[in-house]
């Protein structure tokens, strides 16, 4: 009787650590413990046991009772958390798991830095497709089929009127469209955006850009250049100053350059700025009639200024990196640094 009950002890136990589940420990349970069970069956029998030895057996059996009882509470315990229980202690001299965090790139996070600071002046973030129309990428920017301007933004054409947008400055148009006849359109648009050029140190056929669009009644050049100086004076520091110089765009008239003094040498001529003082990071302007027209707006009424900066740019001024192509290798050891 002793005998069997230790085989059946022997086979419940192996029987509880292999349960895989709780409906396969219940099983168990019940083969042994239930009102049909093998060790119920003992305890049932002891009637017919030699009354010399019915205690021993009758003590042997209700041990071995309680012994399967804690041993399958304790499975029940380990299957709920999914795992043994460490059969040991904590062994505090092992070394500890090296969680190693995520980062975001470093084109993300001056994106962030620029796209806060614009938010500070009260503009909002708009988006647009990087696969664009043929007729928001230029022809509603001034740049008619044929524009000698298209020359300098040669892209990737889909045909059917499709292009890889070669600028964010498309985004104005949808924002205005999005916008009229509310007043103002008050927004920045970065984005990835696409030109037929050959990667070095200064060029990528991908590069990004963030737009910026302010039109409402009397918007002057005044108000262009007192927003970026300021956005200037938050990204390079308090003593940075901006200059306007003359140029072109399709989309804009008049048009300007737009430049930060070196923050490198102060303005005094260094390496970087090729001895000038300055640095360009910018193309800027008044929001041309027909770009406003294109938009849904009255050009007699309302004006506005637009200015688009190149991210990359700005990083590689802000981060002082020499090479653009360090950006788009995604090589750890350059982007561990930041
Ligand atoms: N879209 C122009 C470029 O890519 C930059 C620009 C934007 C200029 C808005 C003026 C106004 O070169």
């Amino acid at each position: 009787m002793l005998e069997q009950l230790s085989r059946l002890g022997d086979a419940a136990g192996e029987e509880i650590a292999a349960a895989k589940d709780a409906a396969q420990l219940e099983e168990v349970r019940v083969r042994y413990l239930g009102k049909r069970g093998l060790v119920t069956g003992v305890l049932r029998g002891l009637g017919t046991v030699d009354p010399v030895r019915r205690p021993v057996v009758g003590e042997a059996a209700n041990r071995l009772k309680l012994e399967l009882e804690a041993k399958l509470a304790t499975r029940r315990g380990e299957l709920q958390e999914g795992r043994p229980r460490p059969r040991a202690a904590f062994d505090v001299t092992l070394p500890g798991w090296v969680v190693t965090r995520g980062g975001a790139h470093p084109l993300r996070r001056i994106q962030e830095e620029i796209e806060g600071i614009f938010l500070g002046m009260g503009f909002t973030v708009a988006e647009g497709p990087e696969i664009e129309s043929e007729y928001y990428n230029f022809e509603a920017l001034n740049m008619p089929a044929g524009h000698p301007a298209r020359d300098m933004q040669d892209s990737f054409y889909f045909g059917d009127g499709w292009v890889l947008r070669t600028q964010t400055s498309p985004v104005q148009i949808r924002s205005m469209e999005e916008t009229c006849p509310r007043l103002p359109v008050k927004i920045i648009a970065p984005g990835r955006v696409y030109r037929r050029d050959q990667a070095d140190a200064t060029h990528s056929p991908i590069f990004h850009q963030v737009e910026g669009l302010l039109v409402d009644e009397g918007i002057s050049l005044a108000n262009l250049k007192g927003v970026l100086g300021l956005f200037a004076r938050e990204m390079f520091g308090e003593g940075t100053r901006i200059r306007l110089r003359p140029s072109f765009f399709p989309f804009t008239e008049p048009s300007a350059e737009v430049d930060v003094s070196c923050a490198i040498c102060a303005g005094r001529g260094c390496r970087t700025c090729k001895g000038t003082g300055w640095l360009e990071i910018l193309g800027a302007g008044m929001v041309h009639p027909r770009v406003l027209a294109a938009g849904g707006y009255d050009p007699e009424r309302v004006s506005g200024f637009a200015f688009g900066m190149g991210i990359e740019r700005i990083a590689m001024l802000k981060l002082g990196v020499d090479d653009l192509r360090v950006f788009f290798q995604n090589d750890l050891r350059f982007l561990e640094q930041f």
